[in-house]
């Protein structure tokens, strides 16, 4: 198959062909989710409560990410992989965060790198797009600056409309070749999607925007854990697992496992 392009992007935009992406961070969802024909898989730093077991995104670093990044990159033929900049990689300034990219461009095969915030990272989103390595732009609510945001909060509604499009046009000025907007109104997200030239990802954004994002242990069933309002859960595949080993364990413990079969002579 052929690989997935920016351009697909916008081509996918112009035609109202909805633009599907999942995270993912490991070779064998990433070859699951690219055969299922998944246009673009993100490599979130939501590894690092996902894979990492940390409290927030927070403490995921480069160098944690750079790894899991390349294991998708190396297993997605036609997905576009998108490796997710952690925070303290690119808010000090420009070159930082054209370091932070390239060190992902060179080292992970990755085709795309994602960043949070509008307005303020206007500059870094330009420098990056001006080296040549395509940017997506992430804006709503950012989980890298829940402390200053005051929480999981819905972000865009009453007079955060006015900052949420003065976002989108910012990143859209800045070079992005997509923004993903996360958990905002859908009216406002629709108001988004209308004003730019460059297609929405909505994640919590409902259904008017450009496409769709979802983590993947959230959408297939995998945490324990409670599950944000937005989710679909399309499996439950935390109890399929739990299942198999419980009935793993009680044949190895009654001797039913490894049977004749499983045996060599
Ligand atoms: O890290 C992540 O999974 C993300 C998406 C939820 C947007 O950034
Ligand atoms: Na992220």
């Amino acid at each position: 198959p052929r690989r997935v392009r920016t351009r697909h992007f916008q081509n996918a935009k112009a035609n109202g062909i909805p633009i599907t992406g999942l995270t993912s961070y490991d070779q064998l969802t990433a070859r699951i989710f690219d055969q299922a024909g998944i246009d673009f898989l993100l490599v979130g730093d939501s590894a690092g409560n996902n894979v990492f077991g940390y409290d927030t995104t927070l403490p995921v670093t480069v160098d944690e990410l750079i790894p899991l990044t390349r294991a998708v990159a190396h297993a997605a033929s036609r997905a576009l992989v998108v490796a997710d900049m952690p925070f303290g990689s690119y808010e000090t300034g420009p070159d930082e965060a054209l370091h932070t990219a390239v060190r992902f461009m060179k080292e992970t095969g990755a085709h795309a790198v994602k960043l949070e915030g509008g307005v303020r990272s206007y500059k870094q989103i330009r420098r990056i797009v001006g080296a040549g390595i395509p940017v997506m732009a992430h804006i709503g609510f950012t989980p890298q600056s829940e402390h200053g945001l005051g929480g999981h909060i819905i972000q865009g509604r009453g007079s955060g409309a006015k900052q949420l499009l003065e976002d989108a046009h910012a990143v859209q000025d800045a070079g992005a070749f997509a923004v993903v907007l996360e958990m905002v109104p859908s009216a406002i997200a629709a108001k988004v999607t209308e004003q730019l030239s460059i297609p929405t990802i909505g994640v919590g954004a409902g259904p008017d925007v450009d496409g769709q994002l979802l983590v993947w242990t959230d959408f297939a069933g995998m945490s324990d854990g409670r599950v944000p309002k937005f989710v679909r859960q399309y499996a439950d595949v935390r109890t399929v697992l739990f299942d198999a080993v419980t009935q793993y364990r009680a044949d190895v413990e009654s001797g039913v496992y490894p049977a004749p079969e499983h045996s060599y002579d």
